[in-house]
């Protein structure tokens, strides 16, 4: 007999509901010149729905390829991503595309947003990808009044601070309404002030629509906010 375990064992005790989020044994390996290094060993975690989590851990662990890997954007080596209870790692572009759309948002440290297009037509971008019920511009409207930025909804982001194109993006990450929403150094680019801003957005964004938050940072401010540490060491988790 394989001694693999299905992910929904019918022996599974009821506490198994559904993760948010599941990594199993993620090993991520690039070639480098005639070599390949390993830069993720073995990743395993579990985040339930509506926990925020924080991924510490120093410089070059691993932190972001983890994350592209969580979000679907890269493909680890071996191992299995489940984003709500779905195989993420064994899918079709155009599956994947729409697993993204509908269950993902990501906040990239460098923001990424376009810059010919206004805050609101940022925001509302990925809700004339998939399908989406609902008008685009009633929604990009009200999550950028959920983020402090209605009196911004036609400025674009050269017209915008550091903090103000953060919380841009972070809108744009909920606008789908995903299960989960990862960031990359959500802060590392912002002041102090902007940075207590963002983390206090999530905080009553949080509290507003129980989404899951994963968080890389280097920011113990985020990291103490945060439900739980999950510190990456050497491309793998130093304490579970
Ligand atoms: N595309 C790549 N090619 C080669 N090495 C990479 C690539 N991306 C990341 N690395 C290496 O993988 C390690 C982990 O990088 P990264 O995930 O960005 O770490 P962190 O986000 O924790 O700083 C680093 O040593 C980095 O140099
Ligand atoms: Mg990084």
């Amino acid at each position: 007999m394989q001694h693999e375990t299905p992910n929904t064992a019918p022996g599974a005790a009821p506490t198994s509901a559904t993760a948010a989020l599941e990594a199993h044994d993620i090993h991520k390996s690039l070639p480098l010149g005639r070599e390949r290094i390993d830069i993720l060993k073995g990743i395993n975690l579990r985040i339930e729905h509506g926990e925020f989590v924080a991924i510490v851990g120093p410089s070059g662990s691993g932190k972001s390829t983890l994350l592209g890997i969580i979000a679907g954007l890269d493909n680890p080596t071996s191992g299995q991503v489940l984003v709500d209870g779905v195989d993420i790692t064994h899918m079709s572009e155009a599956k994947l595309a729409n697993v993204r759309n509908q269950k993902i948002g990501m906040v990239f440290q460098a923001f990424n947003l376009i810059p010919t297009l206004t805050a609101q037509e940022n925001v509302e971008i990925p809700l004339y990808v998939g399908q989406h019920r609902g008008s685009p511009s009633a929604r990009s409207t009200e999550l950028l009044t959920l983020v402090g930025l209605a009196h911004r909804l036609g400025n674009r982001p050269t017209q915008l601070s550091g903090g103000e194109q953060q919380r841009v993006a972070v809108a744009r990450a909920l606008a789908t309404n995903p299960a989960i929403v990862i960031m990359d150094e959500p802060t590392g680019n912002l002041d102090q002030k902007n940075s207590e801003n963002v983390l206090q957005m999530i905080r009553d964004l949080r509290a507003a629509t129980g989404t899951t938050f994963v968080i890389a940072t280097h920011d113990p401010n985020v990291a103490r906010a945060a439900d739980r540490s999950i510190r990456i060491v050497d491309g793998l988790v130093a304490n579970s």
